[in-house]
């Protein structure tokens, strides 16, 4: 199987990148997780959407090409960043690789709710966009900052051991989904 794993921040040091990064190690054995970076694309823009740069194009055949999307995301002002925004608006148009696309959430914060609000309104936005969400299995990953070590290891057994049953959970999601 493979996943795309699309961050919803471009940050260097990002928390939301290390679990990915942690997962793609932890879950190798399972399947083949791909990080995209949305460092590159531009802002979206509909006087370019018919003809965009390179780095759209290249991005959107990745996700169009992945049996599955995996949303890491922090939360930005009560909801999703901006960056992650416009790679969506990206994604909702023209092709549409979205549509029917299996996708699942996660996401991290050094806060205590863990991107509760970000991932209510990433939900409601896959859900306009037909790409079927894994029910269940919330994972709000709060004062992450201090369940990360130096080496990017999740060193927080409770968290990973929900992360391991979540992985679970969505791989029989998936097989059911492929009927
Ligand atoms: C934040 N942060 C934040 N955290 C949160 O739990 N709820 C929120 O609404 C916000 N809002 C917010 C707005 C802006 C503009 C910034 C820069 C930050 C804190 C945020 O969770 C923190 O910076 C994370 O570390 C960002 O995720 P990455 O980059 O570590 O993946």
């Amino acid at each position: 199987m493979k996943i795309v794993a699309i961050i919803g921040s471009i940050r260097k040091e990002s928390y939301n990148l290390k679990l990915a990064q942690f997962m793609q190690k932890r879950y190798q054995e399972k399947f083949t997780l791909e990080i995209l970076t949305i460092r590159e694309l531009p802002f979206f823009n509909e006087d370019i959407e018919n003809n965009p740069p390179s780095a759209v194009i290249e991005f959107k055949r990745k996700v169009a090409e992945a049996d599955t999307v995996l949303w890491v995301t922090p939360e930005y002002n009560g909801t999703i960043p901006g960056v992650l925004g416009n790679t969506i608006d990206w994604l909702s148009r023209e092709d549409k690789v979205l549509f029917g696309k299996p996708s699942w959430i996660i996401g991290a914060t050094p806060g205590f709710l863990g991107t509760v609000k970000a991932q209510l309104h990433l939900r409601e936005i896959l859900f306009s966009l037909s790409s079927p969400l894994l029910p269940g299995n919330e994972v709000y990953i709060g004062a992450v900052h201090q369940k990360i070590n130096d080496d990017g290891e999740l060193i927080d057994e409770s968290t990973v051991k929900f992360l391991d049953s979540v992985v679970n959970n969505f791989l029989l999601w998936f097989n059911q989904q492929k009927g």
